[in-house]
């Protein structure tokens, strides 16, 4: 029998691509969503990629008896992937309550459940917002662990703890934390990419509204930070490419090659570009203009931060490959399939 592998938030952006990639690598796939920030669509577009709709089960993870049944009824789980938090930086800062209770809860509810059932791999999808503005750079992940600059970024740190400290305390748990850098880009097929709700608060996908004509104009938020060109500085990391991180962690639990209990790895490219370099970046990849135009500085930005891939390339054996024109290129096409149906 294939391993059961459950991907929680599994119809969200980087849940449904990790999703592809772990069937495409011959694993079963069973998604629990709550579907509070992405649409069932999404499994259609799986099916169209793999050539089958992987099971669902429409669950809130903040509903402690309903994961223990659900885990009751699929004995054949292996590990687990949890994706499924809130995320939304600015709104963390006004709903601090709604991010710990859902963030922390589901992860409690979710070992709990694991635990109950002997399932003992689990991969966290945690994020560089827990270094803050790093001291020194490239970020390694002996960094250290910043004052998180939101209650979201805190959720990713206290996660990352309660994971830390059940396993200390003897749960039968072995675990790998992957603090992501920026994910960007969609699946090359199109069928699938980041559905943002609203309006987008991430660069890429207000750059690819922008250029079908949803936005206006961008605004590049501060163009005086101490950097080449002034804008922010971040790395961005190929969706396909970071999902493809958590298939190999999966096979590294699963195999017993971890060489700890919990192994925290950095996914980025290693790469820095500023906020303005991505602009030029698209609009060369793509031949699509984008008006935008400098404000102040966001709230919570860090100046720069880009990662140290040495422990992921090396000890995970994972390495970003997918170029940032064709990731751009991915973006917009996956924008254009979106809007053009
Ligand atoms: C990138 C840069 C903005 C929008 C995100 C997630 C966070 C974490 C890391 C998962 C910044 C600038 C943005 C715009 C702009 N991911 N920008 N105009 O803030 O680095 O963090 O990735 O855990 O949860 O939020 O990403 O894409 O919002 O911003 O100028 O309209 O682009 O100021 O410098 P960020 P981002």
């Amino acid at each position: 029998m294939k391993d059961l592998i459950v991907v929680t938030g599994g119809t969200g952006y980087i849940g449904s691509h990790t999703a592809v990639e772990l069937m495409e690598a011959g694993y079963e796939v069973l998604i629990i969503d709550n579907l509070a920030n992405s649409q069932i669509e999404v499994l259609g577009g799986i099916e169209k990629i793999t050539g089958k709709k992987p099971p669902f089960e429409k669950l809130d993870l903040l509903d402690r008896k309903g994961v223990m049944d659900c885990f009751d009824r699929y004995p054949a789980i292996k590990a687990v992937i949890h994706f499924a938090a809130h995320k939304a930086v600015n709104e963390s800062v006004e709903k601090p309550l709604m991010y710990y209770e859902n963030n922390l809860l589901s992860l409690i509810n979710l070992l709990n459940a694991m635990k109950e059932h002997g399932v003992r791999h689990f991969v966290f999808s945690s994020s560089c917002t827990v270094y803050g503005q790093p001291d020194k750079l490239p970020v390694t992940e002996q960094s250290p662990i910043k004052k998180a600059s939101s209650p979201y970024g805190n959720t990713k740190q206290i996660a990352e703890e309660i994971i830390e400290d059940s396993i200390l305390s003897g749960d039968p748990f072995d675990a790998i934390s992957l603090r992501y850098f920026n994910p960007v880009g969609a699946h090359p097929s199109a069928y699938i990419g980041e559905l943002p709700l609203g309006v987008p608060a991430n660069l890429v996908p207000f750059i690819t509204q922008t250029a079908i004509g949803i936005r206006a104009e961008l605004r590049v938020f501060g163009d005086d930070y101490n950097t080449p060109d002034g804008s922010a500085i971040r790395d961005y990391i190929d969706v396909v490419d970071l999902s493809r991180a958590h298939v190999t962690s999966i096979k590294r639990l699963i195999s017993g090659k971890n060489k700890n209990a919990l192994e925290v790895f950095n996914l980025g490219t290693g790469k820095g570009l500023s906020v303005l370099e991505i602009i030029n970046a698209f609009v060369k990849a793509t031949g699509v203009d984008i008006k935008f135009r400098v404000e102040d500085r966001r709230e919570g930005d860090v100046e720069q931060v880009y990662a140290d891939t040495t422990l992921a390339n090396r000890i995970l054996g994972w390495k970003a490959n997918t170029t940032l024109e064709e990731t751009l290129r991915s973006a917009w096409k996956w924008e254009q399939n979106l809007r053009n149906g």
